[in-house]
């Protein structure tokens, strides 16, 4: 049911004309960026928006400078009808969906935001230029928006410290809001890529939450040996015929300063596991 009248903006200028007009009453600006082919996760997020912000604007763009040239950016799940459908359900005000010219007006030949250390490392580190195509484009987002709250969810917990360093560094107004990753019943957290997945690989990729939650339960137990709580998720996702470990690490979750040897007392563990072409990630707090 369409609950809201969600207008679909494509023009970064007439999407600025309208958040100006909404700040000049008064109105607080909230922003979801995404890259569409929206989930419940993404709803979630829509919906923080909706309660703390009086404009709400969602962003729909599969930004092709976070993505390698081996990656997925060509087969990148797109519905717009179905995304529209999922604002307007959730509430949002606009969604907004520019082309690559409208956000890249000069092409490759552009300004772009460099990620210092924390753009190197998990994530990073397997895919080189990722989180400076990220930086960028939410920078140019938040400009165009000027929104006072963006939200983003713990999913992408490394995209998130990021890009709350971001605004610090730059001295950018605005509040950076993170939600809670959003699971499917079986503990699967949801994704746009979970689509893609066969079946098989499907069952084997609850072996990710699996893994999580044993390393979790090790670490409650007491186990503080990084080496011993990676060896218990891995061992979970070794068992997997299918599945391809790109990286199991333990980071401080403030930080994310790598733990090489005591976890600490803010443990997060984050994985990324590849399944065919199909690339996974997940994390959890070990700590309660
Ligand atoms: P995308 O993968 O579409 O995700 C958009 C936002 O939804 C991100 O903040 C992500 O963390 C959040 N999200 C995705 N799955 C979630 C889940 N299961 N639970 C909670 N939140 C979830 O992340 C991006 O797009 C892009 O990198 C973007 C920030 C839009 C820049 O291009």
């Amino acid at each position: 049911m369409n609950s809201h009248d969600t207008r679909i903006i494509r023009d970064s200028k007439v999407l600025s004309s309208m958040t100006r007009s909404a700040i000049a009453e008064g109105k607080t600006v909230g922003l979801v960026p995404t890259m569409g082919y929206l989930h419940e996760g993404h709803a979630s997020l829509i919906r923080a928006a909706r309660a703390k912000c009086d404009f709400v604007v969602v962003s729909d763009f599969v930004n092709p400078t976070q993505f390698g040239p081996t990656e997925d950016y060509a087969t990148y799940p797109r519905d717009e009808a179905a995304d529209l459908a999922l604002c307007a359900a959730c509430g949002a005000d606009v969604l907004f969906i520019p082309d690559v010219a409208m956000l890249y007006p000069n092409g490759q030949d552009s300004t772009w935001v460099e990620v210092s250390r924390l753009g190197t490392i998990l994530c990073g580190a397997s895919r080189p230029g990722h989180f400076r195509g990220v930086a960028t484009v939410v920078t140019k987002l938040l400009m165009i928006s000027r929104a006072d709250y963006a939200f983003f969810g713990e999913k992408d917990y490394q995209q998130l410290t990021i890009l709350r360093r971001m605004v610090a560094d730059l001295g950018s107004p605005c509040e950076i809001i993170g939600m809670p990753i959003v699971r499917e019943a079986d503990g699967l957290a949801l994704s746009s890529r979970n689509v893609r997945l066969t079946p098989a690989s499907r069952i084997e990729a609850l072996a990710l939450h699996r893994g999580l939650e044993m390393a979790r339960d090790s670490y409650l137990a007491g186990e503080r040996s990084v080496q011993k709580l990676i060896a218990t998720a891995q061992s979970e996702i070794d068992l997997q015929p299918d599945a391809k470990i790109d990286y199991i690490s333990i980071a401080d979750a403030d930080t994310l300063d790598i733990s090489t040897d005591d976890a600490g007392s803010r443990p997060l563990m984050l994985m990324a596991v590849r399944f065919g072409s199909v690339r996974l990630i997940d994390n959890m707090k070990l700590f309660a």
